[in-house]
């Protein structure tokens, strides 16, 4: 019977690790999966600095600037977006996405937000039609037709299944090993379960995908099931690509909850380095998290009705956890409290900090916030409301405690 290839769509921080996480897993279950796991990368052009540990003047590899993917795949690192940390070698950086993906049943997308719309767009008819999906990517996508889940966008625009893995996951961390919990929502209908049988057409192996957002218009799509010779993506298999020693995965079956935490946590994580970049201390932290968690609750229960659990953001690594983590240690919250101390805006400390990594939650602040003027419900989520004030220059840091304070 056939096994599962797995192709990583995105080579950063958390690309490049959650490529290292799979491709020992996939050692680990052989029966399931094939060994080469392919990474596609974003093609850059990188020079080995002089003092690196990978420098050498007599080098190929060190007369000039380099292809990113061929320093992955001589050097089994990523020396740019996660340096100093070794990759098993059956990760393959692939340059080409369209070859990336060829005959892959398991696409992981973890790129920034931003991009995976037109990567989208390249991959339609480049995938198997039974390919099935997980997105790892923290953000929400918003348009003048409303609010969408990166995983509902990536699973409508190519007509797939995709499901959600979110946590308390500082990339650096987890490569390095150091434990870790995450949630994966994974909840396909159940054509998954049974797979077609020999007698059916392929028509009949098609069950509509049902959107957990409240947008009529988006809600068809036609799912092809998998054939019956590949081993089930059940919760049990699907954790066995992520979980590990060290990354331990709770499986869930809310897709909203666990993408909507994710999200929105990037937005609650600059008002923490706003207030940490003032000199305050982790009282003011802590009221920050605690107004952002229950806006985030909020946002899921009136824009994601009864798809998006409360529980979720209470409960599982992908909500309070993540808050937490991200809060103390994350680049939204880091180049936050930098800005606020250099007197710059957080873009500018972005560019000049990040190496080329991305925030999510600035540009998160913006969609969320033009998404509830849309829906005139500005005033219902002060601490997101004041953290896009804060961007624009039309509020200060030091007005967060007033501006989170409950109006009567
Ligand atoms: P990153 O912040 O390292 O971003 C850099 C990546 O973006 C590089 O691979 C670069 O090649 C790519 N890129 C730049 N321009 C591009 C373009 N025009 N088209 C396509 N790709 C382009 O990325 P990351 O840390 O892997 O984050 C990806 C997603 O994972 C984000 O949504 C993030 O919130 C989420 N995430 C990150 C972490 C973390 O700790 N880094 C943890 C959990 C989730
Ligand atoms: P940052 O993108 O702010 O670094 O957050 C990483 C993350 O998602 C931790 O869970
Ligand atoms: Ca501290």
């Amino acid at each position: 019977s056939k096994k599962h290839k797995v192709t990583i769509v995105g080579s950063g921080n958390w690309g490049t690790t959650m490529a290292k996480i799979v491709a020992e897993n996939v050692r680990s279950h052989p029966s399931l999966f094939e060994e080469t796991v392919q990474m596609w990368v974003y093609e850059e052009e990188v020079t080995i600095d002089p003092k690196s540990r990978h420098y050498d003047p007599k080098s190929p590899l060190c007369q000039g600037p380099q292809k990113l993917s061929e320093l992955v795949n001589t050097l089994h690192e990523n020396i740019k977006y996660l340096p100093n940390i070794a990759l098993p070698d059956n990760v393959v950086g692939n340059p080409s996405l369209e070859d990336a993906v060829q005959d892959s049943s398991v696409l992981v997308f973890v790129i920034p937000h931003q991009f995976i719309g037109r990567i989208c767009d390249r991959l339609k008819g480049k995938i198997m039609p039974y390919a099935r999906g997980i997105s790892c990517i923290k953000g929400v996508d918003v348009s003048d037709k409303g609010i969408r889940l990166f995983c509902e966008a990536i699973g409508h625009q190519l007509g797939i299944y995709c499901g959600a893995l979110s946590g308390a996951n500082i990339a650096t961390e987890i490569a390095q090993g150091k434990y870790s919990e995450t949630t994966v929502a994974y909840d396909p209908p159940p054509i998954d379960s049974r797979g077609p049988s020999p007698t059916e057409s392929p028509r009949d192996s098609q069950v509509d995908l049902i959107s957990p957002s409240k947008e009529p218009g988006r809600r068809s799509a036609k799912l092809s099931a998998l054939p019956i010779d590949y081993p089930p993506l059940s919760h049990e298999n699907v954790k066995k690509l992520f979980h590990r020693p060290y990354f331990h995965v709770r499986m869930v079956s809310d897709v909203a909850g666990v993408s909507l935490g994710g999200a929105l946590k990037n937005v609650v994580a600059l008002a923490a380095g706003f207030t940490d970049g003032l000199g305050w201390g982790d009282n003011a932290k802590a009221a920050v998290m605690r107004v952002g968690l229950l806006e985030m609750v909020k946002f899921g229960r009136c824009f994601f009705g009864e798809t998006a659990k409360p529980e979720t953001f209470t409960e599982e690594s992908c909500g309070m956890a993540d808050v937490v983590t991200s809060c103390m240690g994350g680049r939204n919250f880091r180049c936050a409290k930098m800005a606020i101390e250099r007197g710059q805006s957080v873009y500018e400390v972005e560019q000049a900090e990040l190496n080329g990594q991305k925030l999510q939650g600035t540009s998160t602040a913006y969609e969320v916030h033009s998404f509830l003027k849309n829906e005139g419900m500005v005033d219902e989520f002060p601490l997101f409301t004041a953290v896009y004030d804060i961007l624009e220059g039309k509020a200060k840091p030091e007005q967060i405690p007033d501006l989170i304070e409950p109006r009567d």
